[in-house]
């Protein structure tokens, strides 16, 4: 099965991020857009995995989840990747404070060696929600459309207090996302 572990967003956040980017779209070129109910931040891709590997994997990130207090976050600024050059990617930046994300990511991604499951390398971790994967051409205008089309702040400030181990099944239709664990942060004793 094709894994990935994932911060999720509320549902009020992911409907606030929905509707200033239902309003953009039809002035943008052609996107794959994500479904807002899949909407998530990823902190390690696992790729194909075998069944049998995914109980040793929820003990090991359950274990290191529970090492991180919750946290705030909030929806921050539109941006694309890459950085020049047409787009690929749509997203909608994760802002937290004191990098407690990076703390999260940093054991998500130590917890899954662990099980000898280790996460497709990144060189950089950019917490960011993917929106959109570019169709056609996205020049300088439509990056700048997106860019400056959706405020940041969208849905207000949410605690993050839990990561998902998520199973991701590829259709004609995008993608389908079940939740195999869900591995709740802890405040220390
Ligand atoms: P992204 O949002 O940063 O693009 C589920 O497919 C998630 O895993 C996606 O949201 C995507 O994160 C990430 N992902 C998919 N393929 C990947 C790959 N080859 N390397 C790293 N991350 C990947």
């Amino acid at each position: 099965m094709r894994l990935f572990v994932a911060v999720p967003l509320p549902a009020a956040v992911r409907q606030a991020v929905a509707r200033p980017v239902g309003a953009l779209r039809d002035r943008l070129p052609p996107a794959r857009w994500l479904e807002p109910e899949n909407l998530h931040l990823t902190l390690a891709f696992l790729g194909e995995q075998p069944e049998d590997r995914v109980e040793e994997l929820v003990d090991a990130l359950a274990t290191g989840c529970r090492e991180v207090p919750p946290f705030d976050a909030e929806m921050g600024a539109a941006g694309v990747f890459p950085s020049h050059g047409p787009a690929r990617v749509l997203w909608i930046g994760l802002v937290a404070r004191q990098e407690p994300l990076r703390v999260l990511r940093d054991r998500v991604v130590a917890a899954c060696r662990e099980a000898q499951a280790p996460p497709a390398h990144r060189s950089r971790f950019q917490p960011h929600v993917t929106v959109a994967r570019c169709r056609g051409r996205w020049d300088g205008e439509a990056r700048e459309r997106w860019t400056t089309g959706v405020p940041a702040g969208l849905g207000g400030p949410f605690t993050v207090d839990a990561a998902l181990l998520v199973a991701s099944r590829l259709t004609p239709e995008g993608a389908r996302h079940r939740t195999l664990s869900r591995l709740p942060l802890e405040a220390p004793a």
